[in-house]
């Protein structure tokens, strides 16, 4: 008897969703990288731990197919995109990675509804939520930017947005206390 409760289609959806999580980590991780070599330790520590939220995700989704007995495959990741030129647009582009990101979780809900697959559209809800909240982290602080000066921002602006970030709350956890319930 077949145990996989995943259709193929969904099943290929959500290991491409495993690697753009991936994905998205090794993108916080870069531009994190770059932050610190920069001298802004506050947003480099920020997008450390998302780097590590984004790799959380993946965690989820791999044990979300392994619970339904489904295929999990393990691909390369592709290289993150060239650095930003400056925290403004470092910003910008972590708010269209997100978006990106949502269209794809977008993509799952749809697939999972047309298939009746009410488990796995269920499972999505969560990425659905996680989502609106991303979004939105990544809108304020464009909002904060602006109001520094966006891309004009003085060496003061900077000092004190990277200040704010080192106090932050760190919602992320380490990976081997992540669960389906607690990603
Ligand atoms: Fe896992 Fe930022 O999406």
């Amino acid at each position: 008897m077949d145990k996989n409760r995943l259709s193929k289609t969904l099943s290929v959806a959500l290991n491409i969703q495993i690697t753009k999580e991936a994905h998205a980590s090794q993108i916080y991780l870069s531009y994190a990288s770059w932050a610190a070599s920069q001298g802004f330790g506050g947003i480099a520590n920020f997008l450390f731990r998302h780097a590590q939220e984004e790799r959380n995700h993946m965690m989820k989704i791999l044990e979300y197919i392994l619970k339904r007995c489904g295929d999990a495959h393990i691909t390369a990741i592709p290289a993150p995109p060239e650095n930003p030129a400056t925290i403004h647009s470092c910003f910008e582009k972590v708010f269209e990675h997100e978006v990106d990101n949502t269209k794809s979780v977008y993509k799952l809900v749809k697939m999972s509804f047309e298939e009746e697959d009410w488990a796995t559209w269920n499972f999505m809800q969560w990425f659905v939520k996680e989502q609106v909240e991303e979004e939105t982290l990544a809108i304020n602080l464009i909002d904060k930017l602006k109001m520094a000066g966006g891309e004009k921002a003085s060496s003061y602006a900077l000092y004190s947005f990277d200040r704010d970030l080192e106090k932050a709350s760190d919602k992320s956890i380490s990976a081997q206390d992540v669960t389906t319930e607690n990603p």
